[in-house]
């Protein structure tokens, strides 16, 4: 196997986990458990999202999160960003203070219509706006349904390849390839990737899995092999696009750090401190995770207290 000594990992928790969430989630809590990733080392955080509160409720309190977190690590901004539909969004992102933002476009002009009620070539015109207007603004491209939609079902590698070409025109300044409901299969990781390494040999893909039908690890496997090594992940296995239907939870932060550490690939994650935090994620956001480590782990932890 041809496997990266590193790797880096983007943990999307508090946005994609949490806005996967209907109940109220506290502004503290939010900030608790966003802290708690800090502490456990991760070098980048997606924080909230500014988007529509008519769309996701949830995320309404993205400029006191922003604030609160800026203001307090003030040497260590670049680990924050945040996920942005549109060109309001960008700009009330950069006015809160980050630098970094990732813009959302799907390779299923269904979803994307579903996603963000825009056609692909309106969100182009708008990502084309941001970059104008905020051109110090790094903007994250990431291109949602690329292995399948909710809507269209399979995703023709052209239309992927179309995107990935009006971005490089654009300018953004990195790729991410979501598999928005967890339907990609290792060998396809491998075909889409092999291929668009090809055609776009500069650039460098992240990937953002779920795991909706227990292939996310899997998955990994197939990218690490064909030379990815960033990936977005979730504390417990949160997540899920509240317009994809029977989209779930991304993989398993603590899952994705333990399999990488095992294979010597390093993470520098603390991965006891990721672990701590997932009492509280499961006591007060979401009772069943999906995560495999979380529970091995405590089941560990029953079982020593038992005796
Ligand atoms: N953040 C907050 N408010 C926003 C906004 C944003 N990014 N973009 C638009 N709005 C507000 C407008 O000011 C307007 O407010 P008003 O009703 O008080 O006048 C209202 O939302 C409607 O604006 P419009 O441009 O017509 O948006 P829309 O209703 O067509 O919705 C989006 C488009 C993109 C804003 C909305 O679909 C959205 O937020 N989607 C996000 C989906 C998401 O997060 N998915 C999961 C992650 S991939
Ligand atoms: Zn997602």
């Amino acid at each position: 196997m041809n496997l990266p000594k590193k790797v880096t990992i983007v943990e999307v928790g508090p946005r994609d986990g949490f806005q996967s969430i209907k109940e109220w989630i506290p502004t503290d809590l939010k900030l608790y458990i966003i802290e708690k990733l800090i502490e456990a080392n991760f070098q980048k955080i997606e924080i909230t999202s500014f988007v529509s509160p008519k769309a996701i409720a949830q995320m309404k309190d993205a400029k006191e999160i922003v604030s609160f977190l800026l203001k307090k690590y003030k040497d260590k901004q670049e680990i924050f960003h945040a996920l942005v539909p549109n060109l309001y969004g960008a700009k009330a992102a950069y006015e809160a203070g980050l630098k970094e933002i990732t813009y959302v476009i799907s390779a299923s002009v269904s979803h994307n219509r579903a996603n963000v009620r825009r056609s692909r070539e309106e969100s182009f015109k708008e990502l084309k706006e941001i970059k104008t207007i905020f051109p110090k603004l790094k903007v994250k491209f990431a291109i949602a349904t690329v292995f399948g939609c909710p809507y269209e079902g399979d995703i023709k590698i052209e239309e992927v390849k179309w995107m990935i070409q009006n971005a490089l025109d654009i300018g953004v300044d990195e790729f991410c390839l979501a598999d928005t409901i967890g339907v990609a299969n290792p060998l396809q990781i491998e075909n889409v990737l092999s291929e668009l390494g090809t055609t776009f040999k500069d650039i460098n893909f992240s990937l953002h899995l779920h795991d909706t039908r227990g292939m996310g690890l899997a998955n990994v496997l197939a990218a690490l092999n064909q030379g990815i090594t960033q990936f977005e992940s979730a504390v417990g296995g949160l997540g899920g696009c509240p317009f994809a239907p029977g989209a779930a939870g991304n993989i398993a932060s603590e899952d994705l750090i333990n399999m990488l550490e095992k294979m010597q690939i390093q993470t520098n994650i603390k991965l006891d401190t990721l672990l701590s935090i997932i009492p509280i994620v499961k006591e007060k956001i979401k009772p069943i995770l999906t995560s495999h480590l979380a529970y091995a782990d405590m089941q560990c932890k029953t079982g020593e207290k038992n005796g």
